[in-house]
């Protein structure tokens, strides 16, 4: 199974979520879960990589691990970094035998930390109705000389239910905290309180402003799947514009309550983690991948890797999500075309190994559905209608984006039952006349897919052994191929 050169992936063992992206002392930080042992999720470090341009990244030593009471039992979950003092701060949650707390570590070098012993939010400053058995994920960011931090949960609704009985509801929420100096915090107030299926909580809270807008994201566990098609993933990724009352410690959502939009409709992604650049760009990072899922790279002693990082905008009421464009940088062997009218299939021709930055513009003409296939087999005989590869596709009628790796030659599947199937994906794309614009990063089984310019994202793993480099595009009934470019990532 090839390795993606693009994406970060742990040097061995486990990856999942990001943790401390930040821009510190010169370089980008990017720490993430980590089990270095196995292949498997297991008592959690934080691994630690670091890059100039959010592209090439060089692995640093292991950050944190168990090795305290307060993270001995499942080690250290999620969290995120912050410079105060010439110090790169980590605060991240401690899993104990006794719950979940939040825990600071320091360094001066950027490389070596320092644990402070006892948790800075411990038990006396959990939220209102919060146990301590799910308390985690802290996200710290800064406004006007304070630092403030979210951070995810469990809650217990007070209020007895409706006859009297009172019902065993367990909730989820978003608390936020303020401090002076990360050693001293005061609990604010809920920014965002809701009850998931099964007692699952919003993991991985983040907060960013964005053009000037205030966006929460969170990671909400068994989230139902909606009538959009939308959170179809065990769990889900998402955001919420809105206005932040930080003295209040309220968010006002502007879609109202309990409405949540995706962040990416694709098969493999979670838990994103957003920081601002030097130069102001909002940027995002997730990992690409699904919890209870089969993870055919397992058997070479690695799973889980990263997105490319995103750069974030804010523009006519919706998020948009961009790769980084220090990705440009890397370009190579640029091949335009074929362009003009089509109606069938038309293979592409080969543009070399990977990875590859793919950019299309459509017509659409009167087709009622146009695709991308990928991963086509390149052996000697010609590609089978109903062969392998993945099919990225727009449809008409339905206004949808989608991506199907049911014909994969290594089937992905989930363990888990909520879950229906992890094989096709789609996302609603309102075109209103507008060229259909595609752009696909390609790198070994790792295909992050963007709609009309960053407007949606779908991000999907699609594993093929062997040479399965071939590509096509797809039109039921005559649209136009307005721009068609392939580029290499050298790098
Ligand atoms: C999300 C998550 C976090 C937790 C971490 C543990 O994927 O479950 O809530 O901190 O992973 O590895």
């Amino acid at each position: 199974m090839p390795r993606p050169s693009l994406r970060l992936t742990p040097p061995t063992g486990w990856m999942n979520d990001p943790n401390g992206f930040i821009h510190s002392g010169g370089r980008y930080h990017l720490f993430y879960q980590h089990n270095p042992y196995a292949p498997r999720w297991g008592r959690m470090h934080w691994g630690h990589a670091v890059s100039d341009d959010l592209i090439r990244w060089e692995h640093l030593p292991v950050a944190l691990g168990p090795d305290s009471f307060w993270d001995g039992a499942l080690g250290c979950f999620s969290g995120s970094a912050i410079e105060r003092g010439g110090e790169l701060c980590l605060l991240y949650t401690g899993v104990s035998i006794l719950g979940q707390y939040q825990m600071l570590a320091r360094s001066g070098d950027g490389v070596a930390f320092a644990k402070r012993r006892r948790p800075v939010i411990g038990r006396r400053l959990l939220p209102p109705g919060g146990s301590g058995r799910a308390f985690r994920d802290p996200k710290l960011f800064e406004r006007d000389g304070a630092f403030y931090c979210v951070v995810g949960g469990d809650w217990k609704p007070e209020a007895p239910a409706a006859g009297g009985r009172s019902r065993a509801v367990r909730g989820t929420q978003v608390s936020l905290y303020r401090s002076d100096d990360l050693v001293e915090w005061r609990y604010v107030g809920p920014l965002l309180r809701g009850v998931l299926p099964d007692g699952g909580v919003f993991e991985c809270p983040d907060y960013i402003r964005v053009d000037g807008k205030d966006v929460l994201i969170a990671s909400p566990m068994h989230l139902p799947r909606n009538d959009e098609g939308e959170f179809e993933n065990l769990h889900s990724t998402v955001y919420l514009p809105g206005a932040l009352d930080l003295e209040r410690g309220l968010f006002e959502p502007d879609d109202g309550p309990g409405v949540y939009r995706e962040l990416d409709g694709g098969t493999d992604f979670y838990a994103a983690q957003t920081t601002t650049a030097p130069d102001g760009r909002a940027l995002m990072v997730a990992w690409m991948q699904m919890w209870k899922r089969t993870m055919p790279t397992e058997a070479e002693g690695w799973a889980g890797a990263m997105t490319v990082p995103r750069e974030l905008s804010y523009e006519g009421g919706r998020l948009r999500q961009r790769p980084v464009r220090e990705l440009e940088r890397y370009w190579a062997d640029e091949v335009r075309g074929p362009v003009g009218s089509i109606d069938g299939v038309e293979p592409l021709p080969a543009v070399g190994d990977g990875p590859f930055d793919i950019e299309l513009a459509v017509d659409l003409g009167s087709s009622s559905r146009f695709g991308v296939r990928l991963f086509v087999p390149t052996g000697s005989a010609p590609p089978e209608p109903d062969g392998p590869c993945l099919i990225v596709a727009y449809d008409r009628s339905s206004e949808t984006l989608s991506i199907d790796r049911s014909r994969a030659p290594v089937a992905i599947s989930s363990s888990d039952r909520r879950e229906a199937q992890c094989l096709t994906r789609a996302t609603r794309l309102r075109l209103d006349g507008r060229l259909l614009r595609l752009r696909l990063i390609v790198d070994g089984p790792y295909v992050e897919l963007f709609g009309d310019d960053g407007a949606c994202a779908l991000s999907t793993l699609y594993y093929a052994p062997g040479d399965h480099r071939g590509a096509a595009v797809i039109s039921d009934g005559p649209a136009r191929v307005v721009e068609l470019v392939r580029r290499r990532i050298a790098i």
